[in-house]
């Protein structure tokens, strides 16, 4: 699996028998002494928390679906029960339900790193593309999850996102009753829903172990871009960054149990708490805060297609994104107009976000001199395309780049030369 030669000897006879008919321990002893550049920063620990979210979201779920009844009239009750009476019921829902949201937090914080440190460049796509792949399936869970406890919430938003294949030429409507099983969000749906939901964490987990054996294969990039040349730019994996990534998954896990115990549903809806009631539609719809976005990218635009089509682009512009950003550096740290057009980038991000999370009759409110939810949401909508279409395309020809160290160890180490100089000074 791992791209660097094995160097585990076999102590014991048991595992030498092992070795010789399934390399099992062989692997996990090159994963810890993986080869990782020395100058891993703390934006590097987020794929361990991810793959910790992971687990938690698994087992947390797992548990809940033994209790769970997939069925419209009983689905909402089910998880009133979860909470009030099943023993530790609150704890696993509650774990269940704040984790999603921490998985996306962390799963941005990992996109954007990647991002800026233009660790999608060659050889790093497949490692790149195979992340995209799991953010959309991740996308997909959730959004068939939230459907799950069967509130005003999960039933109308599921309504909403489900009446988008309608909007599809042709095909559309026959698409729409294909999904749902049915003419309407109904038992059939919320039984498929479940199902997937199941399903798809699994191939999440799949797909995490090609992103990491792709990663191992082709190496980890660092913060500034440079590989790593000989034995002294990198530190085995284990304890060096096994230490590091610790302390940030119980950091990231104290904020999680922050949430978990004192504020368990400050990220949800409130009208997620009344039962699903087809005959009442919320004032607001309105999607949890990880995708909201994308949401005002699919409101930026009058018509409902078009609006569709660009929410779709926005993901997938992120598959191409290797192909569209050539320039030869990869860090952003050495490219000083990349840099100020990644901030921006960000905070259109979050403007995005806010301008989401308005309700339909906030977007003609004025919050600005002739400026409004709906023009800022289109502003931000078409810098987040123009960023991946048009500035890194342009920058990758003609951006000069600052000077870079010659070498991590000199980036890091500074004019010593080596440990050793360091030792003996
Ligand atoms: C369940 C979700 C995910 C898990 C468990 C996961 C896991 C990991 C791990 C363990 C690493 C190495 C440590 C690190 O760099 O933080 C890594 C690296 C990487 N991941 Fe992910 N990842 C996930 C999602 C994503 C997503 C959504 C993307 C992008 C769309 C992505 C892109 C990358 C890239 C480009 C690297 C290489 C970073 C570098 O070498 O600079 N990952 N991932």
């Amino acid at each position: 699996m791992s791209g660097h030669p094995s160097t585990y000897e076999p102590k014991y006879a048991a595992a030498k028998w092992m070795d010789q008919r399934l390399p099992i321990i062989r692997m996990g002893a090159d994963f810890m002494t993986f080869p990782s550049p020395r100058n891993l920063n703390y934006w590097y620990t987020f794929g361990g928390i991810l793959a910790l979210c992971l687990v938690v979201q698994i087992l947390s779920g797992v548990i809940l679906a033994m209790h769970y009844v997939a069925d419209v009239d009983k689905a909402f009750a089910s998880v009133q029960r979860i909470r009030r009476d099943v023993p530790f019921g609150w704890l696993l829902q509650s774990m269940h339900a704040v984790g999603a949201s921490m998985f996306f937090l962390a799963v941005y914080m990992h996109m954007f790193r990647g991002l800026y440190y233009g660790s999608y460049k060659a050889p790093r796509e497949v490692i790149w593309i195979l992340g995209c792949a799991i953010y959309l399936a991740m996308m997909a869970t959730a959004f068939l999850g939230y459907t799950l406890p069967w509130g005003q919430m999960s039933f109308w938003g599921a309504t909403v996102i489900t009446g988008f294949f309608g909007a599809v030429p042709v095909v559309g409507e026959s698409l729409q009753q294909w999904l749902l099983g049915g003419y309407s969000v109904d038992n059939a749906t919320l039984n498929r829903f479940f199902a997937l939901h199941y399903l798809l964490p699994f191939v999440i987990a799949a797909l995490v172990g090609l992103h990491v054996w792709a990663l191992h294969h082709v190496g980890q990039n660092n913060p500034i871009g440079i590989s790593a040349k000989t034995k002294e730019d990198t530190l085995s994996f284990h304890p060096f960054y096994t230490v590091k990534d610790a302390f940030a998954i119980a950091v990231f896990f104290v904020i999680f149990a922050i949430f978990l115990f004192y504020l368990p549903d400050a990220l949800g809806h409130a009208d997620n708490y009344i039962e699903a009631d087809p005959m009442k539609t919320p004032p607001h719809i309105v999607p949890e805060w990880y995708f909201l976005p994308f949401y005002a990218i699919l409101r930026a635009v009058p018509s409902k297609l078009f609006g569709i089509l660009l929410m779709l682009g926005a993901i997938v512009v992120l598959f191409v994104l290797p192909w569209l950003d050539t320039h030869k550096v990869r860090s952003m740290r050495f490219r000083p107009i990349a840099k100020w057009f990644f901030i921006i980038f960000i905070v259109m991000c979050f403007i995005l976000g806010w301008c989401g999370a308005g309700t339909p009759s906030d977007v003609a409110i004025p919050i600005g001199k002739g400026m409004t939810f709906y023009v800022l949401s289109q502003i931000a909508t078409v810098y987040y395309f123009a960023y991946f279409l048009i500035i890194l395309p342009v920058l990758g020809l003609v951006e000069k780049p600052l000077k870079r160290p010659d070498s991590i160890t000199k980036a890091v180490l500074g004019e010593q030369k080596s440990d050793a100089d360091l030792a003996s000074a």
